[in-house]
Order: C-alpha cells, then structure tokens, then sequence
C-alpha cells in the first residue's frame, strides 16, 4: 500500500517537473520569440526611417576654377545668374535652409547638403565660451561650407541684440528699450558699428537686428528689445543701427530687421503658444494701421538697404504672417521693394500651422519665404520641398527667386571674396567699446520723479545702497546674456556692477557708500543722507516673460520700507525691461529713475545720479499707471481713457 503511495506520488512529482520544464521550455521559446520580433522589426523599422530621412545629391562635377561667379570684378548680378545655372535642386534648396549648430549631426553636413545658414540660437556657443573659441567653431563651419561642390559660404546668424552679448567678455550694451530712451540715432549708429566689429572679430557675418517691434502693452514678455511703440522712433533708430552694421564701416554684417509685421500689437490672451499670454499672439488684421504704424519702420529699413528680414511668429487676424503672401510677397516685396531675402523665426515655417510640415514648407515658401529657420531636421526639409518642386506644388521660378535673393546677400557681404585673416579678437570688450556702452547707460537712464534729491554731491555725505539690481550684472543685462533667459550674479568678466559703479566715482572723495542687499542698516545710530534702492525684475525672454502685471517684487519693495528707516531721503532706481507698475509707490520716494537693462558698465548710472552727465532720456513708450489703460495705442491713447502715469516723451533734466 504504502510502496503503490509512494510510487504514485514519485510519478506526480515527474507529472509535475515535467510539466515545469515545459513550461519553462515555452517561456524560452517565447522569450526567443519576442526577442527575435523585436529585433527584426527594429532592424526593419531602422530601413524605413533610414529609407525616409535618406537624402542623396545627385553627383555632378566641381565648376571650373575660373567660372564667372567666382571673379570678384564681375557684377553681384551677373556672379548670382552664373552661379544659380550651375545648381541642381537640392543645392538649390540646401541654401534655403537655416538650422541651429545643435542641430548639426555632423560638421560635414553643411558640405554634403549644401547648408545656407546655421545660427547659434540663444545659448548656442562653443565649449568654452571666450571669442577665440567662437571663432575656431565658426571657422570650422564656414570651412565645411566653402568646400562643398559649388563653395557656396554659409550665413553664420547670431542675436547680437545688445552688444555680442552671447560671447563671455563682449561688451553688453543697454537692450534697445534704453537706446529708444536716449532717442540718438548718431549713438545708436556707433552701438550698431562696434557691435558688428566684435561680431566679426569672432567670425560670424549675421545678426538678427535690429528689432522693429513696437509694444502696446507692458505685459510682453519683449517690450525691452524694442526701441519704443512710436513707429517714428523705430524707423530712425532701426536705419541708424542697419547702417551701422551694414557699413560702410571695416565689417559688414548682414542685418536682419524684425519681428515683421506689428509685433508688438498682439492681444493679451491670445497667444499661438499655450505657455504664452500675448508673445506669438494674434494681432488685429486692420488695413490702418499696417499702412501707418506697421509698414513704415519697414519702408525705412528697406529704403536703407537693410539685406535680410525676419518673420514673426504671430497671426494676422486669422492666419499666420509666414502664410501670408499679401504682407510678404504683396506689401514687402512688391510695394516696398525689398530686395533681400525673407528669413523665418525659430521653428516659424511649421510649428503653429495646423498643417503637416511638408504642406508648411509649401504654404511658406508660396508666401514668399525665401530662408526657412528651421532649426533642425534639415534633410527632411530639403527631401520635402524637392517632392514640392517636383510635383509643381512650389515652382521652380520661386525656388529660383528664393535662392538668388540669398546668394545676392553673401556676394554683397563679401563672403565668397574672403580672404583668411587673424582675427582681430582684442576688440571684443575693448576699453573703446565699453566707453561707448557706459555713454549709452548714462544717456538712456530717465528720471521720473525729483525732489530736490539729485544730482548727488561728490565731494561728502553718507549714502547707503541696497536692492536686488545693485550689485548683480546679471540682472543689469537682462535676458539674451550669454543665455537666453540671462544670468544672475556677477561673472561677465570686465563688466561693472552699479554699486561698484558707483564706488568708482565718488573714488577716495569724502562720501562714504555703505551696501546692504536687503536694506537692513539697523543698527545705525543717526539717519544717512540718502539711501538708493536699486530694485530688478529678473531676467526674461520671450513669452517667458509675459506678466499679467509687472511690478516691483515683495522683497525689494521690503527692501526700499527698510532703507527708508535708516536714510532721510530715497531714491529707487528701477533695473526693468519694462514699464512696471509704481502708482502707489512712487508717491513715498523721493526720486524715481527708470535704468532699463543698461547692461555691462553700471558705471553709466553714477555718471548721471552725480551730474558728471545731466539726465537727458525721456520715455520711449508711455509709463501706465494700472492694468485697465492696457493696450496703450501708437497715439498713445489708453484703453480706459485714463492718463498714464507719464506720457511718452517724459523725463526731467538735472541741468
Ligand atoms: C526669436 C528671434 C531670434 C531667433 C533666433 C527666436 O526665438 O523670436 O528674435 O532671432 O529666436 O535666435
């Protein structure tokens, strides 16, 4: 009995072993199996992307060495017409495209497709971020560019908006809002002049300036890249900086003037961008106002040669301004007679089109596109626009017309004629160039309100200094500063704080200067003379920065209620890429200054508050008390009627 228990349960357990090393057997199987599908189907999956992004140029023979484009004494028209003959499509097309330098798989890639333009988007820069390595990486690209089939040089674009301020070490001019303040086209021209020598300096041949934005409302997040929201203003100040960087001086550097058409004019709430409130937003289709406040700046540029513009990324009324081609081929092109070649913003030829990319492209480019910014997935678009080309969606007399407006740019900027040249690195920074920038802080810094408080003596008195903005060139130089969002602290080498700015001029004199951040001089015996608080907003760019309502922060406002208790009068300098809200506040100070973002030399700042310079700036744009007056029109009318804080054109004086 007990021998039959025990047999049985031994050929159970067999029963069940066996059964576990089938089933173990069919896991591996299985295991296998999947392994195997999932291999072959990537492997498979590989052939189709890599069959899909596969671009190949058809293999032609290089031009002979002495081909018409490449004599320097030929006509810029007769070279361009020579050269577009010797292009196959996908050359052709190849020049159409502007990517970033992150975008790049490798450097070769400007060779092999032929590349137009690259661009070190915001915060795009060498390794080691000093000029000499700009200009080794540039030069890399270029090299690849000039070694290609035809030797067609790149367009290498940066946003030098104020100053070359991407490179550690450039000098950091005021952001155009404090250059709009100053109203002087003559300095504004020197800026223009110095920047493109720094931009040289380091080898790149394109900046995206100046900014012909007009803002209506203080809320956007980019008021301070605008020179002011009087078209006028813009159109002086716009021709001035284009000639400046254009020429006729040592470097010519394509402009770019943008953000075409009314940027500046969208509505609040109304953004293409779901993280944005009014940057990229809507703007109302109103044929007044393009003919009178739009329009005009441009009309001004193109009269002064300007050779690139830039589409914004806005929408007229409906559509998006990159689809439309009554504003760029009809107004633009046609009417004003722009001669350059149109370039799109960052990701501007698809990202907010509702379309496919490959229907985008096409939309574009039919608009009168001529440079899509794409920035990245360059074989893509070349691939697409070719299909385009060859199914009669794109003519091929656009493409034509598209790539002859840019090739006409690089002959006239030299580029094909370049000779190789020791950069001229040490003026990047030059003493000559901050004393420049330090005269544009002192004649772009407003003064609001004045009693009998400034200009400061020199010679004695006791002063304390607190605030977020007083020792901090981060916050100075606001956003586009090394990196797009800008920096905070104190680490742009050679550049001067305001507090240090200060020290610097009242030097071994009799005035004592004493520095709390925070205001905090509680343990002072007897009130000092005068207290400056220097209040910031922090650095932004773009729609990061749209602020339903911009004020001085709680800390600083702590801050000047501190000063307050240990100064017998106080003067708040206001470091702001904007307008802020100061209606109540400013009633309790005893003076007001509006500083911008003067960038790199605060020393510009003590220049004015000690009379070295009398106050000159006035306001470029209207300086509204509340919420309900915005927008505020180009005539400077509120939306509730109600008087701004100060008109456009205010400032006092100290003479
Ligand atoms: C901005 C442009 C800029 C471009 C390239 C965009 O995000 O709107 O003003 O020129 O980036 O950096």
């Amino acid at each position: 009995m007990r021998l039959t228990k025990t047999i049985r349960k031994t050929r159970a357990q067999n029963a069940k072993n066996k059964a576990r090393s089938k089933n173990k057997l069919l896991t591996k199987r299985f295991i296998a199996f999947a392994v195997s599908i999932v291999i072959i189907g990537g492997a498979v999956f590989r052939i189709i992307y890599i069959k899909q992004n596969e671009l190949t140029f058809p293999v032609l023979s290089p031009p002979a060495s002495d081909a018409l484009y490449k004599n320097p004494s030929q006509p810029i028209e007769a070279r361009v017409k020579d050269l577009l003959e010797r292009m196959s499509l996908e050359e052709k097309i190849g020049q159409m495209a502007l990517i970033d330098k992150r975008s790049l798989s490798k450097p070769q890639d400007i060779k092999d497709f032929g590349l137009g333009g690259i661009l070190s988007g915001a915060g795009a820069k060498p390794s080691t971020n000093d000029p000499q390595n700009w200009y080794r990486m540039v030069a890399e690209m270029k090299k690849q560019s000039k070694e290609s089939r035809l030797g067609i040089p790149i367009f290498y674009g940066i946003d030098a908006n104020h100053g070359h301020s991407n490179v550690l070490g450039a000098t950091i001019f005021p952001h155009s809002i404090g250059l709009g303040a100053s109203g002087d086209a003559e300095l504004v021209n020197k800026i223009a002049e110095a920047t493109a020598s720094e931009i040289k300096a380091t080898g790149i041949n394109w900046n995206y300036s100046p900014s012909l934005d007009a803002p209506k409302d203080i809320r956007w997040g980019r008021v301070y890249e605008a020179y002011s929201d009087d078209p006028g203003l813009n159109s002086k100040l716009g021709v001035a900086y284009i000639n400046g960087t254009q020429g006729p001086g040592q470097s010519y550097i394509l402009a770019s003037a943008k953000h075409y058409l009314g940027t500046g004019s969208m509505v609040w709430g109304e953004s293409n961008h779901k993280k944005f409130k009014i940057d990229q937003g809507k703007i109302l289709n109103d044929e007044h106002a393009l003919n009178n406040y739009y329009l005009p700046p441009y009309k001004a540029a193109v009269d002064a040669g300007v050779g690139s513009i830039m589409v914004g990324l806005s929408e007229w009324g409906d559509t998006r301004i990159i689809d439309n081609k009554y504003l760029i081929t009809d107004k633009l092109k046609t009417e004003l007679g722009f001669k350059g070649f149109v370039v799109s913003d960052w990701y501007g030829a698809y990202e907010y089109s509702g379309t496919s990319k490959y229907r985008a492209n096409i939309n574009t480019i039919n608009a009168g596109l001529d440079m899509a910014m794409l920035p990245y997935e360059y074989k893509a678009f070349i691939k697409d626009v070719r299909k385009a080309v060859q199914k009669n969606e794109i003519s091929q007399g656009r493409i034509d017309d598209a790539v002859s407006r840019i090739l006409y740019q690089k002959f006239r900027a030299g580029l094909f004629d370049e000779k190789e040249q020791d950069p001229d690195i040490k003026i990047v920074g030059s003493i000559a160039h901050r004393q420049l920038a330090r005269q544009a802080v002192s004649s772009s810094t407003v003064l609001l309100k004045n009693n009998e408080v400034l200009p400061l003596s020199k010679t004695n008195g006791e002063i304390l200094i607190a605030g977020s903005g007083a020792d901090n060139v981060g916050r100075q130089s606001g956003a586009w500063t090394v990196e797009w969002q800008g920096i905070d602290g104190n680490w742009v080498p050679g550049a001067t704080s305001i507090l240090q700015g200060i020290r610097q001029t009242v030097g071994n004199s009799g005035v004592q200067i004493h520095y709390n951040k925070d205001g905090a001089f509680n343990d002072r015996k007897k009130k000092a003379d005068v207290g400056i608080a220097i209040v910031s907003e922090k650095p932004y760019a773009e729609g990061w920065g749209d602020n339903p309502s911009p004020r001085i922060d709680k800390a600083d406002l702590e801050t000047i209620r501190r000063l307050k208790l240990s100064s017998n009068k106080v003067i708040v300098i206001i470091i702001s890429g904007r307008p802020l809200f100061i209606n109540d506040e400013i009633k309790s100070w005893d003076a007001a200054v509006a500083a911008w973002l003067p960038g790199s030399e605060g020393a510009g700042i003590a220049d004015v508050l000690f009379r070295d310079k009398s106050f000159s700036a006035t306001l470029p744009l209207p300086w509204p008390a509340i919420e309900s007056q915005l927008p505020i029109n180009h005539d400077g009318a509120t939306k509730d009627q109600s008087r701004p804080l100060f008109p456009r054109g205010y400032g006092l004086t100290t003479n």
